[in-house]
């Protein structure tokens, strides 16, 4: 094994509830391991920058509990392209950082992969993303904590969607997955369920309209922000041009999804994962995602993460078709 002293760790892309818990790992294990542990702030974008700072144990001390991220996060554009990998590697150097802990999503992991490769430099990915959609991992950290928030505002909207008996769409995120949208469905029983990953849906919510919405006092529709029609707004539009009889409101639930305290799962996970990525650089590991599967830490080659897709649970969207 190569000898590090120095790592850096970082969050990068959509922050996500939890990240706070896995920097506090990554730093307590780190420095337990005999690591000097720094952080660079705003991702990518402070890589580039030397925007990179110390980190000792009282400086994670509190934020377990809180949402967001310490170190703060960056979608870079820069990164993508190779001069700008050039730098970032230049101030690695220049900080004498042997290996870096990457916690985001999967565009953040593709940059990790390429870096890593380009100049051989160890990099661990911890999956960060309220989405839940990196390969090789049954959770991503903060998953749980949007699920709980979408859940927590949606039992809400039923009190008003059935006081005055109507349709609502409820929009949630996930541009390109329908996991939030999925189980939190599932979980507020929703009378329909909108993802990317199943086409046709309209068809089926129009026979649903059709044949029990006019029984029903109210109807919850969940809408992920990437289904094939474009989202809430345009769907609740064509539905209404359909059914001008239909009392039709549309909420977009947005970026409250992204923040909050995180739940125990979420913290407990980010804890497991931040301590296994120290383990993994001791243990010479290079360009590998830690994740969780069947609760047991595993081992994904980041190159793989970012290649394969990671499909909905099939079984959960029949159930969610029985359950209506
Ligand atoms: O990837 C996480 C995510 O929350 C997606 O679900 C959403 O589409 C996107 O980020 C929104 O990104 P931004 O905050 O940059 O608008």
């Amino acid at each position: 094994m190569e000898e590090f002293k120095k790592i850096g760790v970082l969050t990068s892309g959509g922050d996500a509830p939890g990240m706070n818990a896995a920097i506090r790992a990554v730093v307590r294990a780190g420095i337990h391991a005999g690591f000097e542990v720094y952080g660079i702030r705003r991702g990518y974008m402070g890589m580039i920058e030397g925007d990179i700072i110390p980190l000792t144990s009282q400086a994670v001390s509190g934020i377990i509990q809180n949402g967001g991220t310490i170190l703060q996060t960056a979608r870079c554009k820069e990164f993508f392209t190779p001069e700008g990998r050039k730098t970032a590697y230049d101030q690695l150097v220049k900080f004498g950082i042997q290996a870096v802990i990457v916690i985001g999503g999967d565009g953040s992991f593709t940059g990790a992969s390429i870096i890593s490769r380009e100049y051989d430099i160890p990099i661990i990915g911890i999956p960060g993303t309220i989405d839940n959609d990196l390969f090789g991992t049954d959770y991503t950290i903060g998953y749980d904590t949007a699920l709980n928030t979408v859940v927590e505002a949606v039992d809400k909207i039923r009190d008003t969607a059935s006081s005055h008996g109507r349709i609502f769409f409820v929009e949630v995120m996930g541009n390109e997955a329908g996991f939030v949208a999925l189980r939190s469905g599932i979980a507020c029983g929703a009378e329909g369920i909108l993802i990317p990953e199943e086409k046709g849906q309209l068809d089926r919510l129009r026979k649903y309209l059709a044949e029990r919405a006019r029984q029903k006092k109210s109807s919850i529709i969940m809408v992920a922000e990437g289904e094939e029609e474009g989202g809430a707004m345009t769907i609740a539009s064509i539905i209404k041009r359909e059914y001008p009889e239909l009392d039709i409101r549309t909420t977009i639930l947005g970026h409250i999804q992204r923040g909050g305290s995180p739940t125990a799962f979420d913290r407990v996970s980010a804890s497991r994962m931040g301590a296994a990525a120290i383990e993994a650089l001791i243990d010479d590991q290079k360009s590998i995602m830690i994740g969780i599967v069947n609760s047991e830490i595993v081992h994904v080659p980041l190159n793989k993460t970012v290649k394969m897709h990671k499909d909905v649970n099939r079984d959960l969207l029949k159930l969610a078709e029985i359950l209506v």
